[in-house]
């Protein structure tokens, strides 16, 4: 059978003029259309929704309502569902949880309530809201919002809890669990340093804590740097140890963005 050689036309045609030529079909321009995504902060006294754009820079304004108690997930994912429902349209949804969560199955919740262990959080969100939906520790999360992606990092979150996560050339290594390890005085780490803390010693002693926890993790990690995020960041005083940085809260929700990344 003879082949059909392209006419001198034809060939000297562009290919991208011959593209443009073309009518986009409803999935190419749907294709173009930047994604954006619904970053959640679960946290032990609040939880955060905002949207982001595909560069992770904020497109909406933050909705905050307070965690119930108990913080059971029925009413936590009803709180996430409404705040979506208030922010409009979105393709994907990021979550930071505040416990060990393994393919976005939560494993812990020590800040919340031990009904959520086994809970399907991404599934549960993903049908709830009709998106593809991905969770990660909240730490995490946070960690993602703030590392520069070089060398060992360590973020540590101050807030209800005490979040930790480590990062190997931008890498995570996920569940970085420190909270509930021994720290000192028979304590561990979160009952030192966390929330509870800070209430009962007042915030030059727990100041103090604070520190001692940073050098301990510095000597034990060897990290090249050290973020420092938690709604208590703010609670800091005085001039931060070596290679320590205090990053905003906001990262706990930014840091959302990554999980979408490949
Ligand atoms: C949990 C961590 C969490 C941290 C901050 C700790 O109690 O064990 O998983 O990241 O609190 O929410």
């Amino acid at each position: 059978m003879a082949t059909r050689r392209p006419t001198a036309a034809a060939k000297a045609r562009p290919k991208a003029a011959a593209k443009k030529t073309a009518s986009p079909t409803r999935a190419a321009k749907a294709a173009k259309k930047p994604l954006v995504t619904l970053a959640v902060d679960i946290g032990g006294t609040g939880v955060k929704t905002m949207l982001l754009d595909e560069s992770g820079s904020p497109v909406s304004e933050r909705l905050r309502d307070e965690t119930p108690k108990p913080a059971e997930p029925v009413p936590i994912i009803d709180i996430i569902v409404a705040q979506a429902a208030k922010h409009g349209s979105f393709d994907r949804v990021s979550v930071g949880f505040p416990g060990v969560v393994h393919d976005g199955v939560v494993a812990t919740a020590p800040n919340l309530d031990n009904s959520w262990a086994g809970v399907d959080l991404a599934a549960t969100l993903s049908e709830r809201l009709g998106k593809p939906a991905r969770v990660l520790n909240d730490a995490d999360v946070q960690g993602f919002g703030a590392i520069a992606g070089k060398g060992v990092e360590l973020v540590v979150t101050l807030g209800t809890g005490l979040g930790s996560a480590l990062f190997v050339d931008g890498r995570l290594v996920p569940n970085l669990e420190l909270a509930h390890h021994a720290f000192r005085d028979g304590k561990t780490y979160e009952e030192c340093v966390g929330a509870k803390a800070l209430s009962k010693l007042g915030k030059k002693r727990w100041n103090k804590q604070v520190r001692k926890a940073i050098e301990q993790l510095d000597h034990a990690i060897n990290y090249h740097a050290l973020f420092i995020g938690g709604g208590n960041a703010k609670k800091l005083e005085g001039d931060l140890p070596a290679r320590t940085s205090v990053v905003s809260n906001a990262c706990g929700l930014l840091g959302g963005i990554a999980l979408w990344r490949n």
